[in-house]
């Protein structure tokens, strides 16, 4: 298991691209199912998350090729549809091949994806959308075995909560349904708009993704289509906080400010000024830090559940109090006991996280169990005293492309042991 090895309290200068958006590489990847011919997606990050979706994608019989940023996938037909549990586990977010491969093959059968460090993450939403849509669906030894023998209908539908994977689930299997789907109450996150485009791009007909109410006019079969995937908002939000907490100036090249509506107002609370100009967005940060007084995560356009750790590893060499409301997931503190090995003054209680700033944290051996956990443990080791050994780096490796190279290329101090 690697470890990384950070010497805190370098201060960090220079420019630096963010990299493609995780969470709009994996449902656009599993929309390739439906698509026939040769798809190219620019600005694919090279995550173990992506490439776990690329394995799935060779299973059920397309051609995947990386050549630098850019994924090359050749779908001449889907030659299975059932999904291993080996290569399901790899990543959570596999339950998106589910619309995919069933409204491509009318039968899918895959293992129940499990819940994961941040939560039990359900798929009631996906099963009971899918079920809507005419799909016969049987929840047994672990197995989701599905089956649409007369193809997928279009129908109304109506989303409790406004889930992104089931709303991108939905999305994709009605493209190929006969007729229209209207989804109400949908995800509203940029990466919706995304894999709407990209499926348009291959000839889908998905109207209004990004508002609360989309409508997907089903299709006979898509295209192909070439497509660069939005910059990643978690990333970038990410490197602002390691900017902030060490003092520093730096510029994030490649990355679309409003896609950080709710979350850029928070670091100009802490005392860091903010200036983008086109796709460049520079960040200024304070000596010190105020307190953020109280974030509460939400459904986009609120402030995004990603973000809550790196944000509360700010908060902990804060000068003052920030109160947390995680409203999305049930167990998304786990990054807070070690932040509090780490000299952090922060108390938990259900949902709620108060952090007491502190004047300054120091180095020591920490364990990410997350991924956006584990970017908090960097973020608080690059201004500890001393130096933090953070183990669990297979969790960073997940959602971000080399984020200690990245670092380095700013004058940290890190290292991959
Ligand atoms: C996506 O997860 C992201 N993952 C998550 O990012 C992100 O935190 C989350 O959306 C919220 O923005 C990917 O896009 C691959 P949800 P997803 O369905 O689709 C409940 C990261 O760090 N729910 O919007 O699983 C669920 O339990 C990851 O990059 C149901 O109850 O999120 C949760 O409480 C972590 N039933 C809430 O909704 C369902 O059928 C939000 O889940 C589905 C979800």
């Amino acid at each position: 298991m690697s470890k990384l090895l950070v010497n805190g309290r370098q201060r960090l200068e220079g420019t630096v691209s963010v990299q493609g958006a995780k969470n709009s590489a994996l449902p656009i990847l599993a929309a390739t199912v439906l698509t026939g011919g040769e798809s190219v997606i620019f600005n694919c990050p090279e995550l173990t998350d992506t490439e776990a979706s690329a394995r799935i994608l060779r299973w059920l019989g397309c051609e995947v090729t990386r050549s630098g940023e850019a994924v090359i996938v050749k779908n001449d037909g889907i030659s299975r549809h059932d999904i291993p549990d080996s290569l399901m586990r790899r990543t959570r977010s596999s339950i998106v091949f589910l619309g995919a491969v069933l409204a491509r093959t009318g039968r899918a059968k895959l293992s129940f994806p499990g819940g994961c460090e941040i939560g039990m993450r359900p798929i009631d939403l996906h099963l009971s959308a899918l079920r809507r849509l005419g799909a016969e669906i049987r929840e047994r030894h672990g197995y989701l075995d599905c089956r649409a023998p007369h193809g997928l209908k279009g129908c109304k539908i109506a989303l409790s909560f406004p889930s992104v994977g089931a709303t991108e689930d939905i999305m994709i299997a009605a493209c190929l349904a006969s007729g229209t789907t209207t989804i109400t109450n949908a995800a509203r996150e940029p990466e919706i708009c995304d894999l709407a485009e990209y499926l348009n791009r291959c000839g889908a007909k998905i109207h209004g993704a990004g508002e609360g109410v989309v409508v997907i006019d089903g299709v006979k079969r898509l295209g192909s289509a070439v497509h660069t995937i939005i910059p990643d908002r978690i990333a970038a939000a990410t490197l602002l906080s390691c900017a902030a907490v060490t003092g520093s100036e730096i510029v994030l090249d490649g990355v679309i400010s409003s896609h950080l509506g709710a979350v850029l107002p928070v670091f100009e609370q802490a005392g860091c000024s903010l200036t983008h100009r086109e796709n460049q967005l520079r960040i200024v940060s304070p000596e010190r830090l105020r307190g953020m007084k109280i974030i509460r995560t939400m459904p986009y356009p609120g402030f995004p559940t990603d973000a809550q750790a790196p944000l509360l590893a700010v908060s902990c060499v804060a000068n003052g109090v920030t109160v947390f409301i995680e409203n999305i997931f049930e167990n998304r503190y786990r990054h807070t006991g070690e932040l509090v090995r780490m000299g952090a003054d922060i108390r938990t209680e259900g949902k709620i996280a108060v952090i007491e700033g502190v004047s300054g944290l120091y180095g020591a051996a920490v364990e990410a169990t997350d991924l956006r956990g584990a970017a908090s443990l960097v973020i608080a080791g690059l201004c500890a005293e001393g130096s933090t050994e953070i183990s669990g780096v297979c969790y960073l490796d997940r959602g971000y492309e080399s984020l200690e190279r990245t670092l380095s290329s700013l004058g940290a101090d890190i290292k991959r042991l």
